[in-house]
């Protein structure tokens, strides 16, 4: 069993392009596109993998998509264990418009699942062996997958002793959260979503943070706040880092590279302080590269040594 593993229920191939200008109608003529595997969870992998971190990738799979995405995989040598399912994984779209900047970002919902296909993964992740260190449950949960997918996964496949690590959005996250897990990365939309206010000001953000710790909903509260950098809360701690002024490229997996490096750092047994330094270093070494290619290592070493909190 490795380390880590992690799980992504809809995964996609993402295409990224760019053109100049999007106007309706008229043929946008595209520079050529770049593919990537993609999803929450098949990113952290990556990530991970690329930091030299222990992990597996559970994914589900289908059609001639979801073989491209196993390839790609492949190509990055990124360890996965698929479940095949009869619907086809879907393909997001980015287009950069070169001429402000703008990026346009197209989600596709991705393929309903059988009913049984939730309990294949689990079954998949039983056969990986002892139960892994982290399990990292990460992205949007296709159609026809119970809203609580994330719950079951974690309580048939984990031992106490397993971190459960999510990063998820609206009724998936609530769902989840109402189980309770290890650590929790909300963005600030998702963290306002879950709980149904503005949270206008830093006092409110932190209040909500405190909130999940205070209700047994997660132990860490790893709240990431675009430009304005990273907070952290858990019953003892808590750890403010600003965004480090980077030329952002794209912002296309900036959370998941974020997630990878924490939960990296933390298996290499790092302190929180570190981690969250990791976790702030990743996400702003992705931001350095175009559509949907994540950090690299060295980037990531060389931004840890310019992160600070308080
Ligand atoms: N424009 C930016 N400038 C500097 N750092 C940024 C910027 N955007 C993102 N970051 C870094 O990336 C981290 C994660 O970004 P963000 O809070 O947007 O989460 P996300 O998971 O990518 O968002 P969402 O899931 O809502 O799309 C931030 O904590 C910050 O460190
Ligand atoms: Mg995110």
């Amino acid at each position: 069993m490795a380390e880590i593993v992690t799980v992504t229920l809809n995964p996609a191939v993402d295409v990224a392009t760019s053109v100049e200008q999007i106007v309706d109608t008229r043929k946008l003529r595209c520079s050529a596109a770049q593919r990537d595997p993609g999803g929450g969870g098949i990113n952290v992998a990556r990530v991970v993998q690329r930091l030299g971190g222990d992990c597996v990738a559970l994914y589900l799979r289908g059609g001639a998509t979801g073989q491209v995405l196993q390839q790609l995989l492949d190509t990055e040598h990124v360890a996965g264990r698929d479940v095949e399912i009869t619907g086809e994984t879907r393909e997001n779209f980015s287009v950069q418009e070169t001429s402000t900047g703008r990026e346009y970002r197209f989600v596709m919902p991705g393929p309903t699942i059988a009913e049984n296909d939730l309990q294949r993964c689990i079954d998949q992740i039983n056969a990986l062996g002892t139960p892994p260190r982290y399990l990292v449950m990460s992205g949007s949960l296709p159609p026809g997958a119970p809203v609580d997918s994330y719950a079951r996964i974690a309580r048939s496949t984990c031992t106490p002793g397993t971190r459960v690590v999510l990063d998820t959005s609206g009724p998936a996250l609530a769902a989840a959260l109402d189980a309770g897990v290890w650590l929790v990365k909300p963005s600030l939309n998702e963290l306002r979503a879950l709980t149904g206010q503005p949270l206008a000001s830093e006092p409110e953000w932190l209040a909500a943070a405190e909130e999940l710790v205070r209700g047994g909903h997660a132990q860490i509260v790893a709240l990431t706040l675009g430009e304005r950098g990273a907070v952290l809360v858990t019953a003892k701690r808590f750890l403010r880092a600003t965004g480090l002024p980077v030329q952002v490229s794209s912002s296309i997996g900036a959370g998941d590279s974020f997630v990878a490096a924490m939960v990296w750092a933390l298996n290499r047994d790092a302190s929180l302080d570190q981690a969250f330094h990791y976790g702030v270093a990743a996400a702003s070494a992705t931001l350095l590269s175009a559509g949907t290619a994540l950090c690299k290592p060295v980037d990531v070493e060389r931004l840890y040594c310019e992160v600070s909190s308080r």
